[in-house]
């Protein structure tokens, strides 16, 4: 939710409008099932984020890629907390 915040707040300052349209909630059948997904959607997101920051450096946005950045590392770990988990269960 803070990441969607700050990147909220970055897309005003940039004049964009974010989208409201949430995706659509996966709801797996086991705890197994769940956490693989999230290691899919955390990869996911990793994938996205850097292609962000590439792109914000190519506009000289030192702003923008510094704030996906910092979201990236946060999403780097949360895919290490979930690839943990995994290897728990
Ligand atoms: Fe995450």
């Amino acid at each position: 939710m803070k990441h969607a915040e700050a990147i909220a707040e970055r897309l005003a300052y940039l004049g964009v409008t974010p989208t409201t349209k949430p995706e659509p909630i996966f709801v797996g059948e086991s705890l197994k099932e769940m956490i693989e997904r999230d290691i899919k959607d955390e990869e996911g997101a990793i994938k996205l984020y850097k292609t962000i920051i590439g792109a914000a450096q190519k506009e000289g946005d030192i702003t923008t890629a510094r704030l996906f950045t910092k979201i990236l590392e946060d999403e780097e770990e949360h895919h290490d907390t979930f690839i943990s988990l995994l290897e728990e269960i």
